[in-house]
């Protein structure tokens, strides 16, 4: 069934696709048609960060980038969903066309720039949702906040997400806005997150509740930055790890018609280069620190690799665009703790 949906989506290009993709989503869920869509076979629900997953399968961030189709996404069987990025104000993110779809490598290069409605529109949106299992919310800065300012824009959208979210994740790794990368250097990073573990620490005695956060790493950095990362990671004792975003290389991609077009590449070309990432931190965090594995999860045996190899819960982007909803159920399977 899916490969007639794919068919007819992969007809546009993946802006117009996704949204004529999520419009037909919500409309099925008003027929009540996402409801005849069996749950998946859960398992054991997990425990981590303190949070209680009923399946380690996630929705990376980006799909629902203003948390307008919580309910319907959840539908499909994800145990966790990640709206976002979000930023203090509204932007409009970069010029179109600014999504490229690279079928036959089953990839997807996409330099959106944090496009989204603002951090205080998207809280609306998610309290009008009747969701209530658990949800992410990530955020980053806006474009033209200088690098130097960057902390205000996520300490605004810390304060902003911190009751609505049950974890949150600092976005520090997208390539497409401009010097966001930087925040992983080592300076920008202990500042960064010393300032959130404050806030963090002053918000749960506020409102009696503590809220994980995440920070979401790139699979671009060399060694040194990624031992800094895990340093410091350990050493402000941070609830978690996301591994990874988008790449900006190419080198799995030098065939392909889009390989010049800027941006970060997700999907199958990634898959390496993330999972690489991945154990690096696993091996440095010694398990100390959990994590998100996410990046390239095309098939559920992907989805096991990423389990064998640390983390502790998985996200898919890609995968569900080029697999369908199945993929949830599949990864679900085969991720199963008895
Ligand atoms: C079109 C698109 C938009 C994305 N937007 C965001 C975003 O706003 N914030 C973020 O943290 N990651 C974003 N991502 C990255 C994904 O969350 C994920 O980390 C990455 O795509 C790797 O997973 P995948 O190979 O399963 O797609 C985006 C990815 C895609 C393809």
């Amino acid at each position: 069934m899916y490969s007639i949906i794919r068919f007819i989506l992969f007809l546009f290009n993946p802006e117009t696709a996704h949204h004529i993709a999520m419009k037909s989503l919500r409309l099925a869920d008003f027929f009540g048609l996402l409801s005849l869509i069996p749950s998946p076979k859960n398992g054991k629900p997990r425990v981590v960060f303190g949070i209680e997953f009923k399946n380690s399968v996630g929705l990376a961030a980006g799909l629902d980038k203003n948390a307008e189709y919580i309910d319907c996404l959840a539908k499909l069987g994800f145990g966790f969903i990640e709206v976002g990025t979000l930023t203090p104000r509204p932007q409009p993110g970069n010029p179109k066309p600014r999504s490229f779809r690279l079928t036959k490598e089953r990839g997807i290069i996409n330099r959106f720039g944090f496009n989204n409605i603002g951090i205080d529109e998207a809280i609306l949106n998610i309290q009008r949702s009747k969701y209530k299992g658990v949800l992410g919310i990530n955020i980053g800065k806006n474009f033209d906040t200088p690098i130097d300012e960057a902390i205000n824009d996520y300490i605004i959208c810390f304060r902003k997400a911190y009751n609505l979210a049950t974890y949150i994740v600092i976005n520090i790794s997208s390539p497409n806005t401009k010097n966001l990368r930087r925040l992983q250097e080592e300076d920008f990073f202990e500042s960064l997150i010393s300032s959130i573990k404050e806030e963090q620490i002053a918000l749960a005695k506020k409102y009696n509740k503590y809220v994980p956060f995440l920070v979401k790493v790139s699979p671009d950095g060399d060694v040194g930055e990624l031992d800094n990362i895990i340093r410091l990671l350990l050493k402000y004792n941070i609830d978690g790890v996301i591994a990874t975003n988008t790449t900006l290389a190419r080198d799995e991609v030098a065939q392909s018609y889009f390989k010049d077009e800027a941006g970060g590449l997700s999907g199958e070309p990634l898959r390496l280069r993330a999972l690489k990432t991945q154990q690096y931190i696993y091996k440095g965090l010694k398990g100390k620190v959990p994590i998100i594995g996410v990046g390239g999860i095309m098939e559920a045996s992907d989805g096991k690799e990423r389990i064998n190899q640390g983390a502790e819960l998985i996200q898919i982007y890609s995968g569900l665009i080029f697999k369908g909803h199945h993929l949830i159920h599949d990864l679900c399977e085969q991720t199963r703790q008895e």
